[in-house]
């Protein structure tokens, strides 16, 4: 028999399936789609398996990536009066990862004896699943109720019970998308939304390019390994044969777009195979796959991308440097 305690941690770590409201591709539509065709892509998801979601959580401690550490400082600093201000029912995270700077929100919470529930959705179950053992630990009064979907199949499922929700959305993952993407994705978050809910997004700001191309280019080889790490996905999920060594990790700052790219490049002619496509691609030395665009916004550009969606900025929270941005957005 299953004792009390027991049941207690299975039903707070299993995750809930959040169901798409729109097809998507799977993996091997996907991958043929992007891969096999020119300018070749793969889709940023697909980074985070396990491996992956470690190797992200290891560059966010990295000296040179100050994104994680910045906005850290900046929740410490604000948690408290975001927490007063939204009063949440129910915290929901989009991307949560590992939810490690999400703690800050945790602790405010404590701090003032609110009670709240909190919902963090990701595509890696693996880190749903680990983060909330350790959060049903370190923080029992929280309800937990990890969600495991795609937001790119659409939020139109997310269980969003009554009660005043906090959306968060950290980490500058808004500027994994396209610009289009980007405005579009918001907008989608704030028809679910209810008129009192809130959003809190972190966003990356242009800055010198000698800064943001370190970030991507950390000298212990993290971010290099976090971006060859889709490959040994592609060799594991599509039987596929990409010599990992024969690849290199490139992150440029493109001025113009105002973005990292960052790519794969081949080291040499070669050819792959990919069994579940029943296909070879042939790459040429040099040739590059885009694996990832990490746009940074200026801080009229956020505001604007959220007043086009309709939301009330309630607050734009910025470091000294003006490196991030947390804003506190209302419906
Ligand atoms: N919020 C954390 C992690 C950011 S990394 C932080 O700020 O440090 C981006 C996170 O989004 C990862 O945990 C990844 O698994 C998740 N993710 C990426 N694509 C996703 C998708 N399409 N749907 C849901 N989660 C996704
Ligand atoms: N959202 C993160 C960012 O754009 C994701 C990220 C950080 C990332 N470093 C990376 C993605 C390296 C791919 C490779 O900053």
């Amino acid at each position: 028999m299953q004792s009390l305690s027991e049941y207690a941690e299975y039903s707070e770590t299993s995750c809930i399936n959040v169901m798409p409201t729109r097809l998507i591709p799977d993996m091997l539509d996907d991958v043929r789609e992007s891969l096999l065709n020119r300018p070749r892509t793969l889709s940023p998801k697909y980074f985070y398996d396990e491996r992956g979601s470690e190797l992200f959580d290891q560059i966010c401690s990295t000296p040179e990536y100050y994104p994680t550490r910045t906005e850290n400082t900046l929740l410490s600093q604000y948690a408290v009066d975001i927490i007063k201000k939204t009063k949440p029912e129910q915290i929901l995270e989009l991307g949560s990862g590992y939810s490690v700077k999400t703690r800050r929100l945790f602790d405010a919470c404590q701090h003032i004896s609110h009670n709240c529930t909190y919902a963090p959705f990701d595509v890696c179950e693996e880190a749903l699943v680990e983060s909330a053992k350790k959060l049903s630990k370190e923080y029992q009064w929280l309800n937990l109720k990890p969600l495991l979907g795609d937001y790119n199949a659409g939020l139109g499922n997310l269980p969003v019970a009554n009660g005043s929700h906090l959306y968060l959305f950290l980490g500058s993952t808004i500027g994994n998308f396209e610009l289009h993407e980007a405005n579009d994705f918001i907008e989608e978050l704030y028809k679910v939304m209810r008129k009192g809910d809130n959003l809190l997004i972190g966003v990356d700001r242009v800055k010198e390019s000698e800064v943001l191309h370190a970030a991507y280019n950390d000298a212990q080889g993290i971010t290099a390994e976090f971006n060859l790490n889709v490959l040994r996905v592609l060799n594991r999920e599509l039987n596929a044969n990409f010599n990992i060594e024969e690849f290199s990790h490139s992150a440029t700052f493109n001025t113009h777009k105002e973005r990292i790219e960052m790519r794969l490049v081949s080291k040499s002619d070669q050819e792959v195979i990919i069994n579940d496509l029943d296909r070879s691609i042939r790459f040429n030395q040099d040739e590059e796959i885009l694996t990832e665009i990490s746009q940074k916004y200026t801080y009229k550009g956020i505001e604007e991308m959220l007043s086009a969606a309709n939301f009330s900025i309630t607050e734009h929270f910025e470091d000294e440097n003006a490196y991030f941005s947390l804003v506190l957005a209302s419906k």
